[in-house]
């Protein structure tokens, strides 16, 4: 089968529309920052991370997201409600600009949620979207990581989706020691013009997590896939795997294996990773330095703070 009479078969070539943010882990890396607070609300600047995952799904046309949230974790919904009565009083005097932020996060996109009563990893996270999505290909944006919005990933990877109807993952160069935080795959040239200006290429198998000596490539997986709605009935049949978990990995390569096409496109923009401290911290000092309004005064501070550091150890 040609990968057109393919995506004829498994998608009607319209791109997804939905996308599924799984978001129900413990966070035990922030802790004690994340025992009562979700660590997808953590401030990056003054917005929480998880509103920059929402503005990135929003930017590329997606319309309709499921929060996969776990016990403890329901203001983040609360971030995408409105709030009649602090609007009310920022109306009443007159402050527009803080009126329109608190709006925003309301008016990205509809946000439906759903618990993930335990957390079994990252494959039954996703497979609770199933009544959800339905049969539709659908994004799954990891609650943890953030694209620069001025060098956009999302809108290539579901326009390559809406091509090939099968798997579509991301991916970053990654050191030999970095491997094992990753998901690898192993890759070849993919059929040429699939989609204009994105470095595009075939999967031909994925690895969850290996050491640097069975790692099949340098390409890692980072937390955007589109995926086909048949990925539900894979997890179903995926068995624990790294870590115990049901690994989205695991299910992708049974697809994988089946014949379901599966692409990846390399990723050379700006890539935040607030899962870990020093990501986030990366995270805020480089948005801060971009912002129109802060960023003039704070990289003058900032230099002249890490300059004080030089000829110091520690
Ligand atoms: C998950 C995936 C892994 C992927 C990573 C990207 O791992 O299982 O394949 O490379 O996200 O961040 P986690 O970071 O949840 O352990």
């Amino acid at each position: 089968m040609t990968l057109d009479e393919d995506a004829n078969h498994a998608n009607t070539g319209r791109r997804a529309v939905k996308a599924v943010i799984p978001a129900a882990g413990l966070a035990t890396r922030f802790l004690p920052a994340t025992k009562a607070v979700p660590k997808e609300l953590l401030p990056v600047v003054d917005r929480p991370v998880l509103q920059y995952i929402v503005e990135e799904a929003a930017a590329a046309g997606i319309s309709d997201v499921l929060l996969i949230t776990g016990r403890g974790k329901t203001s983040m919904v609360d971030h995408f409600d409105r709030q009649p009565y602090l609007e009310s009083r920022l109306e009443e005097k007159g402050d527009t600009e803080r009126l329109a932020a608190v709006r925003r996060p309301s008016e990205l996109a509809e946000i439906y949620t759903c618990r993930q009563g335990e957390p079994l990893g990252l494959g039954h996270a996703v497979s609770y979207a199933e009544s959800h999505v339905g049969g539709e290909s659908f994004a799954v944006l990891l609650g943890d990581e953030f694209m620069d919005e001025t060098a956009p990933l999302l809108p290539a990877m579901l326009d390559l989706q809406a091509k090939t109807g099968g798997i579509v993952l991301a991916f970053i160069e990654v050191k030999p020691e970095e491997t094992k935080r990753y998901g690898i795959a192993s890759v070849e040239p993919a059929e040429a013009g699939l989609v204009e200006g994105a470095e595009v290429v075939k999967v031909t198998g994925l690895v969850e997590k290996p050491k640097a000596d069975q790692a099949p490539s340098n390409l890692a997986v980072v937390g955007r896939y589109v995926l086909p709605g048949k990925i539900f009935d894979a997890i179903r049949r995926t068995k624990p795997g790294s870590g115990n978990e049901i690994q989205l990995t695991d299910a992708m390569g049974l697809l994988l294996d089946e014949g379901v096409p599966a692409h990846g496109i390399i990723y050379r923009g700006l890539r935040y990773d607030t899962g870990m401290p020093l990501g986030y911290l990366q995270a805020v000092v480089q948005l801060a330095c971009q912002r129109d309004d802060l960023g003039p005064e704070f990289r003058q501070w900032l230099g002249e703070f890490v300059g004080g550091f030089g000829g110091r150890s520690g």
